[in-house]
């Protein structure tokens, strides 16, 4: 197995902070973008990224996105719901740095494609999820889609 360099977005979060973990214990060089450090984190998140970075992972916080991408090779995306269409700056950052050899952005959920009909907040979700899923194919960035359904493919 090859050990490429992992760049995780939200990794502070629910679904994240399993993926950092993770990482590290595939022996990953593991990297964390985060927007929590102190003085404006819950604790909690200040205690989560202490703990990260006990694990030897690298925190980077308010850096230029583009040199951060230059540094790694996997960036994985578990950032929150509300905040996927943030993503797009995160794909637009891939194709300027243009080193990234795969993308996984933030899906982990039903297949975006798959349901017919949904209930309008579930719907719009779903159709960002989508908007995302498009911007990164138009960006010609190799990707991996995990979801329930599917696992990750
Ligand atoms: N939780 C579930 O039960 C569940 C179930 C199915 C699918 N999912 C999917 O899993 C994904 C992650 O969900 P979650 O519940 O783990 O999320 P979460 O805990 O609510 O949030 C994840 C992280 O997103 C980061 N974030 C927010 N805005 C950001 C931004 N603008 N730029 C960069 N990072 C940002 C925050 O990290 P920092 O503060 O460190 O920046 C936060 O810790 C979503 O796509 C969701 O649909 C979740």
């Amino acid at each position: 197995m090859s050990v490429e360099k992992i760049l995780i977005f939200g990794g502070t979060g629910y679904l994240g902070k399993y993926m950092v973990k993770a990482s590290v214990s595939l022996g990953h060089p593991t990297f964390v973008y985060t927007r929590s450090l102190p003085p404006n984190s819950p604790a909690s998140k200040s205690l989560l990224i202490k703990e990260f970075e006990s694990m030897g992972v690298t925190i980077f916080y308010h850096e230029k996105l583009v040199s951060v991408l230059k540094q790694v090779e996997v960036v994985i995306s578990t950032i929150a719901v509300p905040q996927h269409l943030d993503q797009l700056k995160i794909i637009s950052a891939i194709k300027d740095a243009g080193t990234i050899k795969r993308f996984v952005p933030s899906e982990y959920g039903n297949e975006v494609y798959r349901p017919l009909s949904a209930l309008p907040p579930f719907e719009a979700v779903l159709a960002n999820k989508r908007k995302i899923r498009r911007a990164v194919e138009e960006a010609g960035i190799s990707f991996t889609y995990c979801n329930t359904p599917n696992r990750c493919g």
